[in-house]
């Protein structure tokens, strides 16, 4: 078994060994500036750690994590121009840096690259493999165009929140983890349940990213605050906000996510004034201890021994730290 330390060391290397220093540069570029940059590669890692745990030769798993990655930074390009969202990992968006043009393009070949990558594992495996990827990378666009959807959309259940962030973030953590437990030949239920562990510590880290959208210190979180009141996003914050809120604070949440020509730090300052007031945070930190456990739960039923899942354990728990 190797430590969540050891498999960082093993991709950054094996990352430093692609050269991206080809023509056109205008695509190029944008490529290695998002890549270079690091953040936290949670999803290669689970890659690495699910192909360990169970068994695994992870030397097979590396090429095929590295395109998890890539697609993974791919989103973030796209993402950031359907945000509006000037900074990522504390440095200027691919969008802002460049123009849109470039981000977009970029992005297509980041999704050509990673799946390039992801095709890079045993012939025997490559149906499986690809279609888990496949099948999460289609899911993501679908959950990427509910958060738009509900940028406008008028009534938006908590329900519908979860499936939304189910499709746009969880499933693709969920499927890293799968293709680790494929590479490494884990049978089916083993596969299943993994993958079930990847959707709850999924779900329970974009609730924690729209915390700390809020709460977070931006030096840290290396994006903007604030910017998914900026962008009317329907969070869960904002959803029990409104479950929550009467009469002028009801009218004033309604208020500040339709109107237009509405000064930008105003609102989010008012509206992250009620959120403290209605305690929202607290819902959303009992929220995440919900899914924590159903994905611990998970992990408990895989039957392998538990020394195998204590690196999972521990990434999970750095993961979901409340660290603001
Ligand atoms: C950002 O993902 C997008 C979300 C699903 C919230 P990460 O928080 O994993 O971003 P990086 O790769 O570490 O920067
Ligand atoms: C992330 O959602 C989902 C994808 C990029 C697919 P967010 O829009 O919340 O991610 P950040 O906060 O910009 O990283
Ligand atoms: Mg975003
Ligand atoms: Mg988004
Ligand atoms: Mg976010």
């Amino acid at each position: 078994m190797h430590t969540v330390e050891q498999l960082q060391e093993k991709l950054r290397s094996a990352l430093n060994t692609i050269n991206y220093n080809r023509e056109p540069i205008e695509i190029y570029e944008p490529v290695a500036y998002a890549l270079s940059q690091g953040g936290k590669r949670m999803r290669p890692i689970l890659t690495l750690l699910s192909c360990d745990m169970f068994g695994g030769n992870i030397e097979e798993a590396i090429i095929p994590a590295i395109g998890i990655e890539i697609f993974h930074n791919f989103t973030l390009l796209h993402d950031d121009i359907m945000d509006d969202a000037p900074l990522r990992r504390g440095k200027e968006t691919v969008y802002k840096k460049w123009d849109t043009n470039r981000a977009i393009l970029s992005g297509d070949m980041m999704m050509i690259l990673a799946s390039k990558y992801v095709s890079k594992v045993d012939t025997s495996l490559l149906k499986d493999v690809l279609y888990a990827f496949n099948k999460a990378a289609g899911e993501v666009c679908e959950g990427q165009q509910y958060d738009m959807n509900f940028e406008t959309a008028q009534h938006i259940s908590i329900k519908d929140y979860l499936k939304m962030i189910r499709l746009k973030t969880a499933v693709l953590l969920a499927a890293s983890l799968e293709i680790g437990a494929i590479i490494a030949g884990a049978g089916n239920e083993n596969i299943n349940k993994i993958y079930k562990f990847g959707e709850n510590i999924g779900l329970a880290f974009q609730l924690q990213d729209d915390l700390l959208d809020v709460y977070g210190k931006q030096e840290k979180f290396g994006k903007k605050t604030g910017g998914d009141i900026a962008a009317n996003k329907k969070t869960y914050l904002y959803l029990k906000a409104f479950e929550l809120a009467k009469g002028k604070d009801l009218e004033s949440l309604t208020k500040y996510y339709t109107e237009k020509n509405i000064d930008k730090e105003a609102k989010i300052r008012t509206i992250k004034e009620m959120y403290d007031k209605l305690e929202v945070k607290l819902h959303v930190e009992k929220e995440i201890n919900n899914y924590y456990s159903e994905a611990s739960r998970m992990l408990a039923e895989i039957n392998i021994p538990d020394v195998n899942k204590k690196e999972l354990i521990n990434l999970a728990d750095k993961l979901l730290v409340r660290d603001y």
